[in-house]
């Protein structure tokens, strides 16, 4: 779905929409410019964070939202997002906030762009109403044209994460994925190659294979790639795309295998970010590599036992057709290392231990290279995303040491450190340039990925689009920094 068009006005008397959002600050009385605080006060309006309140004020129709007592970009992204939220049903909307600078308005922007997301199971009906139209009052603040722009491709592309990501499994399989992605990029520049499962096979793809070979559905695995005249720097970006994970023969319990149509977000992810980028004109080369199977359970399953022969040559003992994210990843490190790029950054919803250590919105990412992985989680921080490094401690990788390959996927049993091993285990397939190992970070996002509970802020129930922001912020700062 298209997120609803943004502008920019100056100042609340030239809002046109048919609601005006005023943020309302908290304090020991409550205040909002243009408002007295007994009128706050008697509507219960308190300054809350994201607390929202609908009135009529002299016959205009307008709504308090809640900043808490304190206002920064990120905080007023969310708030923003959380008034648009409870307002979606608003067809136009004027947002005005106590913003002062450029990054402000564009939190605004992008937080209310953010919150006006539902996912759309069924067309929409004529007169149906949902946010088409959002203007921030800018004030004051300095803005350039170019914030509104950005601001809106990168709610587009959360968007599309999202969109692709709540998409029951049983109508997105890795070929309904790929053709998505054909179709969609069809006008954009971008180039795509699709490999289909006798490519996979042919040219050694044992981990995208295995996987997927359980299902009827075929596995698949697509390259999309925005490749500038003016780009100095590469980076590959390689995404989890299961599009559904039943365990395989290691089969799941009935309940940890509720909401695994979410376990391809990493693949809408780094497909969202690379549009985006494309978009922006980002003056960087970037590859994504979706690796797209469905982890299924029949005759033709990988079983625990079997032995695969990953692209590159490396056999993997299966230990546990679970711990199917890695062997899908690891083939796509080893062709995103061929390519030998500046850097690497995968996204996968690889651990249910991602969960434990840093619970629903942390997500982790680890690496080869600490002041890569710093990168990365500095430019997610800029941009109100949260993001815990954990380290890969050399010597869990010999807790993998298999008899009869030369690796396992798993260590069965062992529930320590469960996201730092899989890491460890994708590390082996990152290759090396120039005798030294490619910059590579890898963000587990399993937890953040999706929203169980609650909508809170900008993010909906269902798919968060988490991490689309942080990539893309890294990319343009990094297209920014090649000498
Ligand atoms: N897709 C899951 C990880 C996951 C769990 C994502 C919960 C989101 C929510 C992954 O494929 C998986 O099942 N991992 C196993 C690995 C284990 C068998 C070594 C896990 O984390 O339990
Ligand atoms: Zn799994
Ligand atoms: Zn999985």
């Amino acid at each position: 779905m298209p997120i609803p068009a943004l502008s920019i006005i100056a100042s609340p008397d030239d809002a046109t929409a048919e609601l005006i959002v005023h943020g309302v600050l908290a304090g020991e009385t409550p205040s909002a410019p243009g408002f007295d605080a007994e009128l706050l006060t008697a509507l219960g309006i308190t300054g809350k964070r994201e607390q929202v309140t609908r009135a009529v004020v002299d016959g205009r129709k307008i709504a308090f939202v809640g900043l808490g007592d304190t206002v920064t970009a990120d905080r007023l992204r969310e708030v923003a997002g959380a008034a648009v939220r409870s307002l979606r049903d608003v067809p136009s909307l004027a947002i005005s906030l106590p913003v002062t600078t450029g990054t402000e308005v564009q939190a605004v922007l992008e937080g209310a762009a953010l919150g006006a997301y539902r996912y759309e199971h069924r067309r929409r009906a004529e007169g149906d109403r949902v946010v088409c139209e959002i203007a921030v009052v800018a004030g004051d603040a300095e803005v350039s044209p170019y914030i509104v722009q950005s601001a809106g491709i990168a709610a587009q592309a959360v968007w599309t994460t999202r969109d692709l990501s709540n998409t029951p499994p049983n109508l997105l399989s890795p070929v309904d994925f790929a053709d998505r992605v054909v179709a969609e990029t069809a006008t954009t520049g971008l180039s795509v190659v699709v490999r289909d499962e006798e490519r996979l096979r042919r040219e050694g793809f044992g981990g995208i294979v295995g996987v997927g070979q359980g299902s009827s559905r075929p596995p698949r695995l697509v390259t999309v790639e925005h490749t500038p005249e003016n780009a100095t720097r590469h980076v590959v970006l390689v995404g989890k795309g299961i599009t559904f994970d039943s365990g395989g023969l290691s089969l799941k319990p009935a309940a940890s295998m509720q909401h695994m149509k979410y376990d391809m977000t990493g693949a809408a992810t780094v497909y969202a970010v690379t549009v985006a980028a494309a978009a922006l004109q980002l003056p960087i080369r970037i590859t994504a590599h979706l690796c797209l199977a469905e982890n299924l359970v029949s005759s033709t399953s990988t079983r625990p036992d079997d032995v695969i022969t990953m692209r590159g040559g490396k056999t993997v003992e299966v230990t546990n057709t679970d711990a199917e994210g890695r062997l899908v990843m690891a083939d796509g490190l080893v062709l995103a290392s061929e390519a030998q790029p500046d850097a690497i950054i995968d996204v996968a919803t690889l651990t249910g231990a991602q969960m434990v250590a840093l619970g629903n919105r942390v997500s982790g990412v680890m690496g080869n290279d600490e002041a890569f992985v710093e990168a990365v989680l500095r430019a997610s921080r800029e941009v109100g995303e949260q993001l815990w490094p954990m380290p890969i401690p050399e010597e869990m990788i010999g807790m993998l040491d298999s008899d009869v390959a030369d690796l396992m996927n798993a260590k069965v049993g062992n529930r320590a450190g469960g996201m730092l091993l899989a890491a460890a285990f994708l590390n082996e397939f990152v290759g090396e340039r120039d005798g030294s190992p490619i910059p590579w970070a890898h963000i587990d996002i399993a937890g953040p990925s999706t929203n169980t509970g609650s909508p809170f802020g900008f993010t909906p129930p269902g798919s968060t689009g988490v991490a689309v922001r942080g990539l893309l912020r890294t990319l343009s700062k990094m297209s920014r920094s090649a000498e």
